[in-house]
């Protein structure tokens, strides 16, 4: 069985990181890999739909997450986690948990996240139609020592995408592709 490992995208709402975990999750399964994305979004209609944006509920949230991954990782799946993760203490503990975990910091300046407003929150926070969105009027506590920070106002999904597929080779859960061996794209 191949060595399970979760990777844990962390950073601001529309920062990118579903986009470059459903990129990554692509290319892995192209490979033959186990995958798995839990995406914060999804999870919150179903496995955490009773739980709110208080800190305690990300943090709830957070924990189930990382339990589920934790299952998986176990399981000899990569499992991508797509979440703000806004609390550092929280990510620690996933860390913790999971053990063959890889922190991924999705960094981008809120300005470029408030242009891309993705969903439209950003928006509604100005306006005051929201409240507590993180990096608005809700904190965000920045990756101290992440495995890998990837600046999406700087590069592409792909090369994002790359960087993370590197990460996972360097670390012995994805076997690099052979000289002559053919994987589709
Ligand atoms: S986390 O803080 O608990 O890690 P998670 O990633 O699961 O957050 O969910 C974030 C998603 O919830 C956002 O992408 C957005 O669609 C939605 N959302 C609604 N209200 C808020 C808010 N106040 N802060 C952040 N995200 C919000």
């Amino acid at each position: 069985m191949e060595k399970g490992v979760t990777v844990w995208f962390t950073g601001l709402p529309s920062s990118g990181k579903t986009t470059i975990a459903h990129k990554l999750e692509g290319t892995l399964r192209n490979r033959g890999c186990k995958v798995e994305v839990f995406d914060g979004d999804v999870i919150r209609q179903h496995l955490c739909s009773d739980l709110g944006f208080s800190k305690k509920d990300r943090d709830t949230n957070i924990k189930r997450i990382a339990f589920v991954c934790k299952l998986m990782t176990r399981n000899g799946v990569v499992a991508i986690a797509s979440a703000i993760s806004p609390y550092r203490e929280t990510r620690d503990y996933a860390r913790k948990e999971i053990g063959d975990f890889l922190e991924v910091y999705v960094k981008c300046p809120i300005e470029v996240c408030t242009k891309r407003d993705v969903k439209g929150l950003y928006k509604k926070a100005l306006n005051g139609e929201i409240k507590g969105l993180t990096g608005i009027d809700d904190p965000y506590e920045e990756p101290l020592n992440p495995e890998l920070v990837l600046e999406t106002h700087k590069e592409s999904v792909e090369e994002s995408a790359n960087k993370v597929l590197q990460l996972l080779e360097s670390g012995g859960y994805v076997q690099p592709v052979k000289k002559g061996q053919r994987v589709p794209v």
